[in-house]
């Protein structure tokens, strides 16, 4: 997904909320000194305006690992402690102090602390509390919108740090450059409308240009190139035919190697291959991820020629004609957008069976549609409805 593509790795990446960033900048420095009173950090603000990328970016800058945890997997101490816990073998509150857990420099970052609240949560908030009053590692914690009663004691203990939406401009900036690395060719009228659109929500914003980039949904004079680089990557690679060609394709392709794969599998899974044929194609891509997985842990890079040899053969087990890939709408907001304008384009083809056939909508959707489906799927015609109509039809009833 772009928004994970794109999220900055460094400050100088973060765009806008100046503020917020040097007043971070400035914390974590005292925090080096151990000059700060405060237990941790509080971000602040509306969705989509760069707290999980801030705290992600200064991380890279300060050389902390990072370590994002979502506050509904950590209600309670013990799952606080069993999500850390592979951080350094087994460990208790009490060894934080201790462990050469610290020495790491680690910061945790902590989404949605909104959602965490006292006694219901079975003693997650006193969690954290204990957790950041130990001061060993760095805790940043994140909330929309917290609340000054429950959420009284972290307001009162962790510095707190507004973070404001973006202006159009700022968010501009953003797409332009997504736009330029993506080779994208989209009119300034339409990054302009987007940029607007967002209302300071860098994440709408990049879902938004990533769905028109995969042609969702398509404006008359809008200029965009309908395939992501992953899908036609992907899709080339599915029709290669020897081993160098594939290995070509995946050494020159700018789409990463994880992309590539899970992209491969989701292609699989999705096609209508037999089940042995799946089965024998899944077999190597489980090769693939037991490399990956060794190259992100223990950086032994040097079998990453294996894994692309590994991932040339797997494409070419796949039969080229029988499987394509085709990239995921990115967010819920956009197959709402898709799913409404399907559904006008799907009244209006019910209402004009309607006037057609003198019956009711219910009787229609009940009990022709199956019926009309199953004709267009086996390819005949149906008078009076095109070709774009019965795509539409079967892509409501599917
Ligand atoms: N200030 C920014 N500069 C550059 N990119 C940004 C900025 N803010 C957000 N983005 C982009 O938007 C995506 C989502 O942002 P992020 O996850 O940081 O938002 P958030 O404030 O943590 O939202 P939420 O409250 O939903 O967790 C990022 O992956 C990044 O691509
Ligand atoms: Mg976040």
């Amino acid at each position: 997904m772009w928004v994970e593509k794109y999220r900055p790795k460094t400050l100088a990446e973060v765009v806008g909320n100046e503020q917020a960033k040097s007043e971070f900048v400035k914390w974590l420095s005292d925090w080096k000194k151990r000059k700060v009173k405060e237990l941790g950090v509080f971000f602040i603000g509306p969705q989509g305006v760069g707290k999980t990328s801030l705290a992600y970016a200064a991380a890279n800058d300060f050389g902390y690992q990072f370590i994002e945890l979502n506050a509904s997997d950590v209600r309670t101490e013990s799952a606080i402690l069993r999500k850390l816990a592979p951080i350094s073998g087994t460990i208790s509150l009490d060894s934080f102090s201790s462990s050469e857990f610290i020495r790491k420099d680690i910061m945790v970052f902590l989404d949605e602390v909104d959602g965490i609240y006292g006694h219901s949560d079975r003693g997650g908030l006193g969690a954290i509390m204990e957790l950041a009053r130990q001061r060993n590692i760095l805790l940043i914690l994140s909330a929309n919108f917290p609340d000054a009663v429950k959420h009284k004691e972290l307001l009162k203990n962790f510095k707190r740090i507004y973070l404001h939406p973006l202006s159009p401009r700022q968010i501009l900036i953003i797409l332009k450059r997504i736009c330029e690395t993506e080779h994208l060719n989209i009119s300034a009228d339409i990054l302009q409308k987007i940029s607007m659109k967002s209302r300071g929500d860098a994440r709408f914003a990049i879902n938004t240009l990533h769905m028109v980039a995969m042609g969702h949904p398509l404006p008359e004079d809008l200029e965009v190139n309908l395939t992501t680089p992953l899908a036609k990557t992907v899709n080339d690679l599915i029709q290669c035919k020897d081993h160098m060609e594939a290995i070509n394709k995946i050494s020159y392709s700018l789409s990463r190697i994880d992309e590539i794969y899970r992209a491969l599998s989701e292609a699989i899974a999705n096609s209508n291959l037999d089940t042995s044929k799946r089965a024998e194609i899944f077999d190597l891509i489980s090769k693939i991820d037991v490399f990956m997985r060794k190259i992100a842990k223990k950086g032994q890079w040097k079998i990453l020629r294996e894994v692309i040899y590994l991932l040339a053969s797997t494409s070419l087990l796949i039969p080229g004609d029988r499987v394509r890939y085709v990239e995921k709408i990115p967010d819920y907001v956009f197959s709402k957008v898709i799913y409404k304008s399907r559904s006008e384009k799907f009244n209006e083809i019910i209402n004009s069976l309607k006037r057609r056939l003198h019956c009711s909508r219910r009787k229609i959707v009940q009990y022709m549609l199956p019926y009309l489906a199953f004709l267009a799927k086996n390819n005949r015609r149906i008078s009076g409805l095109s070709k774009d109509d019965i795509n539409v039809m079967l892509s409501v009833l599917t």
